[in-house]
């Protein structure tokens, strides 16, 4: 007999045991009463932005592929060449028997395309979130955060133990108060945002962030997910459009949204990756991404970087510029995501029913993923719309857009 099958367990005492609240279903019951309830639906995509939703042929305006490339017949070979020649996983972590030759060649046109160093690829921009803000801070420093950043780089600050305190919406005086407050009682103070704000369509100020963030010697993290492949020269992103790349001291990016694909990354300094390596736990403690989506990055990214990808940046733009024909606004961005605010959440419920019987696709966002009473639709254009989809949309929507 081994030791382990050795163990004899204690009886519990039944008195001592207290009684938690896993009523899930009373739970559950609760957030469809504050129309908070999500649920799959099955979504099939066919041609260009036409999809069927549950068996019903819908408009897709809710996709995060804004270059239209998780469809392209290139991308697609690439994906299934490497899958014919490295198998459909990497089957282990990348310390271990994962890193795969596909790695170092994406992580190299990464980092040039985003002017950094190195660049560490992760399976997803959520993980990249997760692992890269603990390894940059703990206990005893403070992290900086945009309001309204996304869920990823929440989760990654609660991870880190670091101070969290937050910063109103883009605004810079906002966040020169924190540093004024707190720059001499932190050692290492990180500031964080989002370049295109993913559920709001905004920019970041970016250089006044800069300015901040060297003047009281914090560090600064910006999530690229939403710009890159659509801002800058080859749409290298928002701190490449303003030639603000080296200062930037740390850059998130997924494949996820312009590059058509799945996965995500850091791109920083030498230093900084060699760090992460070492400590990023939700990179050493997880198999590494699987072939066939790097080769699709790969791929996508070779076509972001070409002339191919201007045209189809352009289409996107022409699109954008469509869609605010006759639609007055106080401030314009060419961003391919336009929310069109209800207010509340069982609102927004029933205004995206009633589209989607008209055959458009917009789910309704709500709490958790904006705040509470700020439910929308999140209008997500792409280069694969055309005209007459988007005037469709626009006569739909007419009476939201111009209240
Ligand atoms: C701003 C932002 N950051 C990070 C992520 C996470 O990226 P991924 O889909 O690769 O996990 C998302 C995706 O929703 C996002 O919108």
């Amino acid at each position: 007999m081994t030791a382990a099958s050795c163990i004899v367990l204690k009886p519990y005492k039944k008195e001592k045991v207290k009684k938690k609240n896993f009523d899930f279903g009373k739970r559950l019951q609760d957030l469809r009463e504050k129309n908070l309830e999500r649920r799959l639906r099955e979504f099939k995509p066919s041609v260009g932005m036409k999809a069927e939703v549950e068996g019903k042929e819908i408009l897709n305006f809710s996709s995060n592929d804004y270059l239209g490339l998780s469809r392209d017949f290139s991308v697609i070979e690439k994906a299934i060449e490497a899958t014919k020649e490295y198998g459909t996983s990497c089957s282990a972590s990348r310390l271990i028997s994962g890193n795969n030759p596909l790695f170092h060649a994406l992580e190299r046109s990464l980092a040039r395309w985003k002017g950094k160093e190195k660049a560490l690829i992760f399976p997803s921009g959520f993980m990249a979130a997760l692992a890269s803000i603990p390894s940059l801070v703990g206990t005893s420093d403070l992290v900086l955060m945009d309001s309204l950043c996304h869920a990823s780089l929440w989760e990654g600050a609660r991870l880190s133990r670091a101070t969290l305190r937050v910063f109103a919406h883009n605004e810079v005086e906002d966040l020169k108060k924190l540093l004024e407050r707190y720059a001499l009682k932190y050692e290492r103070i990180l500031v964080v945002t989002e370049s295109l704000f993913s559920m709001d369509g905004d920019m970041a100020p970016l250089r006044e962030l800069v300015e901040l963030k060297e003047r009281f010697e914090a560090y600064l993290l910006l999530d690229d997910a939403h710009g890159e492949g659509l801002l800058g020269e080859g749409g290298g992103g928002l701190a490449t459009a303003l030639g603000l790349a080296e200062k930037v001291d740390v850059i998130l990016g997924t494949f996820s949204k312009a590059l058509g694909s799945q996965g995500g990354y850091i791109a920083a300094s030498q230093e900084v990756i060699e760090w992460m390596i070492n400590t990023a736990k939700s990179f050493i403690f997880t198999t590494a991404l699987s072939p066939s989506c790097m080769a699709a990055a790969t791929s996508a990214l070779d076509i972001v970087r070409s002339e191919r990808g201007d045209l189809l940046r352009r289409k996107l733009r022409e699109n954008i510029c469509y869609f605010f024909e006759g639609i007055s606004t106080s401030t314009f961005y060419y961003s391919p995501i336009i929310p069109v605010k209800i207010g509340s959440e069982e609102k927004a419920v029933r205004v995206s029913a009633d589209l989607e019987k008209k055959g458009i696709y917009l789910p309704p966002i709500r709490y958790p993923t904006v705040p509470k009473g700020e439910a929308r639709l999140r209008i997500s254009l792409t280069a694969l719309h055309d005209f007459d989809q988007i005037a469709y949309l626009k006569n739909a929507l007419e009476k939201y857009l111009h209240c």
